[in-house]
């Protein structure tokens, strides 16, 4: 039997150390007895943005790139988005396991019962500029919630860790709902305990009080599985802001503050406003070779496209252009969907794109869907915030029950000048 060891020879010293192999890593602390000389720090491992690090053990989401699988707790997505609920996914991916009907019902009782905000929080709205983003206000109303829940900073008591959750869960669709209505000077729809999650979030969103909002069970069902779709992905950024800010034993809500932060970028969740906004610049076919070669040239990237993991096409990406479809009966089909189908075309033929295997991820459909239904481009990283809530909260609390978690304290490269001692200002040149 083969030794799962790694045996690395310093040709600086000629020394030979044996590093053991354990789950396809080297723990990185034990290129530290690698030194030149005695007093030597040791060796580092230095790999910027993380490319090849492993920054912890997670049980919930599971990815592997190449063959473009994504799975919660050991279920493939396409089998969750087609047979299951956004409320037994978060059940699933926040407690390991498919809940039981009583387990479902007592779950969605709770977030049910947990939708309302503080009305002091509709002073804190109103406080922002009517075209204010609402991811820059969804940031701001998550943070501010910490204020509210003193008791949330005992994240190391379950009932108390766990009720902070589920607020949590309840709450964003809440205040995503009214970040619009702020925008758009409406008034503050209240949730209805009578209706489904994702029913729940249109009503606040569309109702008015001059008319009764019908939620189509179509959009219901489609909005149902985006949420899916998007509930968590392993380790991408917002994810892993969700676990450094959360490793200094934060709350939950000012960790959470961080995550979103880190999703509102465009390269990130805040993509697929990007590849509206691209595919609106685009206007017509005829003009796509002009961006393709924009980008090949370097000018820019094609919004949507490439992944950090997957090297094949994102799975969730094949599931939203089916779901497209079914919307598009409803609402009208989407013009920039014609758009998007031979951008896709074009590019996967393309050898620039083909060698850096860059395919459509989640972002590339996702927005013509948020189009469709009604949804403004700046609204379209909060829909994805949403549902991402249960993946932040569930690798935060698998972070915080961690016995390896330690405070995120990476070490650094320093590249800055030598000692040298103050020089007053009549003195300096
Ligand atoms: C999400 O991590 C996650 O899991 C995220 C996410 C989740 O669920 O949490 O899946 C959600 O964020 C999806 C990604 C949404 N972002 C976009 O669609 C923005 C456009 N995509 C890229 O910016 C890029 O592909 C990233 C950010 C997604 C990934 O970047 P990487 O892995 O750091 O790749 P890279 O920037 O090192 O690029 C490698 C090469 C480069 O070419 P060379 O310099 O080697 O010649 O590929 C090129 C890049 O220029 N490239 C692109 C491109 N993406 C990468 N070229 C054109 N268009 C693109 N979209």
């Amino acid at each position: 039997m083969a030794k799962p060891t790694l045996t690395v020879t310093d040709n600086r010293t000629g020394q030979s150390y044996e590093l053991p192999i354990k789950d396809g890593t080297i723990r990185a602390i034990d290129l530290r007895q690698i030194k030149e000389s005695p007093d030597d720090f040791g060796l580092m491992s230095y790999d910027p943005a993380f490319l090849n690090t492993a920054s912890c053990r997670s049980k919930i989401t599971f990815i592997d790139g190449e063959r473009g699988i994504l799975r919660y707790r050991g279920y493939p997505i396409e089998e969750l988005s087609e047979r299951s609920s956004f409320m037994e996914v978060a059940y699933l991916i926040l407690n390991g396991e498919l809940p039981t009907a009583a387990e479902l019902a007592g779950f969605t009782h709770q977030v049910v019962h947990h939708t309302l905000v503080h009305e002091n929080l509709k002073k804190l709205m109103d406080g922002f500029r009517y075209d204010s983003h609402p991811m820059a206000i969804f940031v701001s109303m998550v943070g501010a919630l910490s204020t509210f829940y003193k008791s949330s900073a005992n994240i190391f008591d379950v009932e108390k860790r766990r009720l902070q959750m589920i607020r949590l869960i309840a709450k964003v669709p809440t205040i995503a709902a009214w970040s619009y209505r702020h925008s758009v000077g409406n008034s503050y729809v209240y949730p209805r305990n009578d209706l489904s999650y994702a029913a729940n979030f249109l009503h606040m969103f569309k109702h008015l009080p001059t008319m009764t909002y019908t939620v189509h069970p179509v959009l219901e069902r489609a909005l149902d599985v985006l949420f899916i779709l998007h509930a968590d992905h392993e380790q991408n950024a917002s994810t892993s802001a969700m676990r450094g800010v959360g490793s200094s034993n934060v709350d939950p809500y000012s960790a959470m503050a961080g995550a979103a932060a880190s999703l509102y970028g465009p390269l990130h969740g805040g993509a697929n406003e990007a590849v509206l906004r691209m595919l609106t610049q685009i206007g017509t076919k005829e003009n796509i070779g002009e961006l393709i070669r924009r980008v090949k040239a370097g000018e820019g990237r094609l919004m949507g496209f490439g992944h950090r993991v997957y090297k094949s096409y994102d799975p969730r990406a094949k599931v939203i252009r089916d779901l497209a479809k079914q919307v598009f009966e409803v609402t009208g089909t989407n013009p920039l969907l014609d758009i998007a189908l031979e951008l896709e075309r074009i590019a996967l033929s393309d050898d620039y794109f083909v060698q850096r295997k860059l395919y459509p991820n989640v972002d590339f459909y996702s927005g013509l869907i948020y189009q469709a239904m009604g949804f403004p481009v700046d609204m379209f990283p909060v829909l994805f915030a949403i549902p991402r809530t249960v993946g932040w909260l569930a690798q935060w609390e698998e972070m915080i029950l961690d016995s390896d978690t330690r405070i995120y304290r990476p070490r650094q490269i320093y590249e800055g000048p030598g000692l040298r001692h103050y020089v007053p200002v009549a003195d300096r040149k």
